[in-house]
């Protein structure tokens, strides 16, 4: 099995018996790979962030679940099904929130029900999540030429989090929207916020824009309002991390209220996201469970205390932004707009015709 990931720049590859991924803890002081052929290793890497964004770790627990099968086609005795089900289940908790861990991993499941040994179970899961990996990069090109079409010439954009390359299977969402309408001329710079408290806009996304050689600029968190209110941003463009049936959106903490200050000033508000992203299971956003991290990556700074002692901290590391607020959700199949519940179910009935 060749290596994949490594012909555009992905953050995690496949050797064929392993997988790499480049640690984003580590970014951007140092560019470190880990690797592993232990699924469990993966369920830890996805749960302490080595790993992150949604359609990333859905890819991540693919490889995983890949991982677990040949591990099992050498230790499981007669139990193999049952066993690659729990597997698939300690994948799956590793993070709550992103849809596209439990889509990918339901996914290879699937694929393992139709096939004839345990052999083939380890090579067609294997395939399948080669194939996740590539669809989602390529996806993100397709994200990428729809959404730059909403752009206005020589505009400045804003993003939130990091949804780029280090994000997904390769290039980025809202990120990928972003170069692509940089190779087209339409932006002049992208403000990043820096996305308290784990920095992935400060660390990730100006790091992935420096790389590109599109002009950026950091700002705090709470710089939002007065960027807006000055006319300085002409779009907004964000990932996500689960879309429900209504078309609220769940995406890192601090999202929420940046799209009602979008919406305040009359800035549009873009949600870029692949299918993979899409639970059209959960009725509204009020459903989506909302994971809460400890309290020491608010407490803390770069491992070093900087709350009172004494003081406690929550940590949600997800919000909801009702759909109101959301111009349109960009995904691999077109745009789409307000009524998301007719519009986000004729979206995937078109991917099943
Ligand atoms: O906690 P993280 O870093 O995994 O959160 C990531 C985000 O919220 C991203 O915006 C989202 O997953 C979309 S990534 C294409």
């Amino acid at each position: 099995m060749a290596l994949y990931g490594a012909d555009e720049f992905s953050p995690i590859i496949w050797t064929g018996s392993s997988v790499r991924l480049m640690d984003q803890t580590r970014l951007p002081m140092e560019e470190l790979w880990f690797e592993t052929s232990d699924y469990r290793e993966i369920v830890g890497a996805i749960r302490d962030m080595m790993v992150r964004g949604a359609p990333a770790i859905g890819i991540a627990g693919a490889y995983g679940l890949a991982l677990a099968a040949m591990e099992l086609s050498r230790t499981a005795n007669g139990g193999f099904s049952d066993e690659l089900g729990k597997a698939g289940i300690e994948i799956k908790n590793a993070r709550p929130t992103g849809a596209n861990l439990a889509w990918a991993v339901d996914r290879l499941l699937c694929v393992s029900r139709s096939a004839q040994s345990v052999e083939e179970v380890v090579s067609d899961l294997t395939a399948e999540a080669v194939k996740i990996h590539k669809e989602d990069s390529a996806f993100n090109h397709e994200i990428g030429k729809y959404g730059a079409s909403l752009i206005p010439w020589g505009s400045q954009v804003l993003t939130h989090c990091n949804a780029g390359a280090l994000a997904t299977g390769g290039y980025g969402t809202a990120l990928g929207v972003i170069r692509t309408a940089w190779s087209d001329n339409r932006i002049e710079r992208v403000f990043a916020t820096e996305t308290r408290p784990l920095l992935q806009g400060a660390r990730l996304t100006a790091w992935e824009l420096v790389q590109s050689g599109i002009p950026a600029t950091l700002v705090s968190d709470s710089s939002v309002g007065q960027l807006l209110r000055k006319g300085m941003v002409q779009a907004v463009f964000v990932g996500a991390d689960r879309i429900t049936a209504n078309g609220d959106v769940a995406n890192k903490i601090g999202t929420y209220p940046l799209a009602v200050m979008a919406k305040e000033t009359g800035v549009p508000f873009y949600v870029a996201a692949p299918t993979s992203t899409l639970d059209l299971s959960l009725s509204t956003g009020d459903e989506i469970p909302i994971e809460e991290r400890d309290a020491s990556e608010v407490l803390e700074f770069a491992g070093k205390r900087t709350a009172a002692i004494g003081v406690d901290a929550l940590n949600f590391a997800f919000d909801v932004t009702p759909n109101r607020y959301v111009n349109a959700i960009i995904t691999e199949k077109g745009i789409v707009r307000s009524p998301y519940r007719r519009t986000l179910s004729a979206l995937l009935e078109a991917e099943v015709a």
